[in-house]
């Protein structure tokens, strides 16, 4: 779904998500696994404060492995679990479902030595929009059913989903939005469909692409359109103009552009990351180790 956000829409969505904390033990961060950076809310550890929390790099499938891998290592310390999934493979969800019983083991001895026995740890998706937050709840849920009743700390019309025995979690999920204040980051979350199509020039995105491509990704411009190695250079315009007419669409380049965009967003011209871990220290992100 798209969301226009204005600074009134900001400080509501602050203000939802922090009312409906007070009513969770864990919080899960769904990123995109290609932008683990990009796909970040500014103020997420402000909104969240202390609260207890897991990072989940969604859309696994489409990221570069060995870039995930090392996201995760460097997302994850005492406080906060990074794994990365696909939220569309049922398999995935098993490893995340241990991964969580795995994190949240000490809430639950705290509750026991208490003699709260039959206490669930009650579980709450956010994250910008397009990471995969719905997509994520409905597999997590699967064949659940939400509980009815009230409870306190819920707005109206949500709805806690008994999982199993552990753990619970609010049916509708907190939506943040992303940083917009850096051109890089609107670019990659144009690339990857995080940002919806009529607030860009379609060339542009995928001049970018075919920059970023070429940097990282060197052989995956001529393994997939009919060019030849030695011509894949820069200047990036000039490339565009070439795979266009290549591509038989004469000087239709925003057709092109179109191609190239889904292309890279279905995962066609191969597994990649956006967000660069050996840029790491570029930035200045609190919640990465340096
Ligand atoms: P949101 O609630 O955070 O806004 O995101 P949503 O679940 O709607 O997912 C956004 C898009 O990302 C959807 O694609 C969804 O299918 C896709 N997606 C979610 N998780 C994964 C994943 O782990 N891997 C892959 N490859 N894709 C994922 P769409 O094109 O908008 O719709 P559709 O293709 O499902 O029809």
């Amino acid at each position: 779904a798209h969301i226009q956000w204005y600074p009134g829409h900001m400080a509501k969505a602050k203000k939802e998500v922090q009312s409906q904390l007070n009513a969770v033990d864990i919080v899960l961060e769904i990123r995109d696994a290609r932008i683990p950076m990009a796909s970040k809310n500014p103020m997420l550890d402000e909104i969240i404060k202390n609260k207890r929390h897991m990072i989940v790099l969604n859309k696994k499938d489409l990221a570069d492995p060995v870039q995930t891998k090392a996201w995760v290592e460097a997302l994850s310390n005492e406080n906060t679990q990074a794994i990365a999934i696909d939220s569309k493979k049922l398999s995935d969800m098993k490893i995340f479902r241990q991964a969580l019983k795995d994190f949240t083991q000490d809430i639950q001895d705290k509750w026991q030595k208490k003699g709260l026995l039959h206490k669930s740890i009650r579980i709450m998706v956010i994250g910008i929009p397009n990471v995969g937050k719905s997509t994520f709840i409905n597999q997590f849920t699967k064949h659940k059913k939400a509980q009815v009743g009230n409870k306190p700390g819920v707005t109206k019309g949500q709805q806690w989903i008994k999982i199993d025995k552990d753990f619970e979690l609010l049916d509708t999920p907190g939506i943040l939005w992303p940083k917009f204040d850096d051109q890089e980051v609107g670019d990659k979350l144009a690339l990857t469909g995080g940002i919806k199509d009529t607030h860009y020039y379609k060339d542009d995105i995928a001049l970018f692409g075919l920059e970023l491509m070429l940097h990282y990704y060197p052989d995956a411009i001529a393994k997939n359109y009919p060019i030849a190695a030695e011509e894949v250079t820069p200047p990036y315009p000039e490339l565009l103009m070439k795979l266009t007419k290549n591509m038989g669409l004469l000087e239709d380049y925003d057709r092109a552009a179109d191609r190239i965009i889904r292309d890279f967003r279905e995962g066609k011209l191969g597994r990649m990351t956006l967000d660069r871990i050996e840029e790491l220290s570029l930035y200045t992100d609190d919640d990465a180790k340096t």
